[in-house]
């Protein structure tokens, strides 16, 4: 699969990772549009991958529009099991070959939706058996925060999403940390807050998987991400890359992040 990690015993440089999660906007049309509008704006390079999460229906156009050493696909949701009678469902099994990720356990599926940890979890089992890279979304809400609760919802989050992995199936595995208080809401989590979470997160996979899997998993930050943020995130070592919605909808912004983060990693030759 596509990641990068340039040793195996020491983070000394992992690919930096950009998704852009469109959330429920622009219809088939729109995206295309976007879609074309951003290839003009970024160019392929190898050293940033850059992933874009539309809707669950326009991820098949897009996949046949998208140049993929450009650009590649997330979907924003998947279903665990691989076929049968669940209305209105679709299944990881029948994302493959469209996209290369999936969003698992978005904080908008776990509390609009009610999504549990043993839902997210046998999505995340089922996206690794289908050979999608999974993107498993945590973090702590703001009166969990004030309580002082952010290391055990952060563990929980952990053991109830990647328990019954094994430390190889983590390979792919990408760890997104998004407190429920700053997505959406332009009240960004400062970097500090976001290297002790990264902290926290990779202190778990050590526990539950050891050193090799904590070196290897990529840890990104996604909350009111925006252009006069981004930097001090990605400046930051722990972090492998970000996860962004609102901005990721405005072109200008979206690319000029993406630009930061090629920038920082040295503008490194393809
Ligand atoms: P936001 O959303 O950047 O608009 O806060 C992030 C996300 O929900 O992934």
């Amino acid at each position: 699969m596509a990641r990068e990690c340039y040793t195996k015993h020491k983070r000394e440089y992992m690919k930096k990772l950009i998704i852009g999660n469109w959330k429920m906007n622009l219809n088939m049309q729109e995206a295309s549009l976007y879609l074309h509008k951003l290839s003009e704006l970024i160019p392929a390079q190898r050293t940033v991958d850059v992933v874009l999460a539309p809707t669950m229906l326009t991820l098949q156009s897009l996949s046949l529009q998208v140049n993929r050493r450009q650009f590649k696909l997330a979907a924003q949701n998947s279903y665990w099991r691989d076929q049968g009678a669940y209305t209105g469902e679709v299944p990881a099994a029948h994302l493959r070959g469209i996209v290369d990720y999936v969003l698992i356990g978005h904080s908008e599926r776990r509390y609009l939706f009610m999504e549990s940890d043993k839902e997210t979890r046998a999505k995340v089992q089922s996206a690794v058996r289908n050979h999608l890279q999974p993107v498993l979304c945590v973090g702590e809400t703001a009166s969990e925060r004030a309580n002082g609760e952010t290391r055990d919802v952060l563990h929980d989050q952990l053991v109830g999403g990647l328990a019954n992995l094994t430390a190889d199936e983590l390979d792919e595995l990408v760890i997104a940390y998004e407190p429920v208080w700053a997505i959406g809401t332009g009240n960004n989590a400062t970097p500090d807050d976001v290297k002790e979470a990264v902290r926290i997160i990779r202190h778990q996979i050590n526990q539950l998987f050891g050193a090799r899997a904590t070196k290897e998993v990529r840890v990104i930050y996604g909350g009111s991400v925006n252009i006069d943020n981004a930097q001090s995130y990605l400046s930051l070592d722990q972090v492998d890359g970000l996860l962004i919605g609102g901005a990721s909808l405005d072109a200008h912004q979206f690319s000029e992040i993406v630009d930061m983060a090629y920038k920082l990693e040295g503008g490194r030759a393809s």
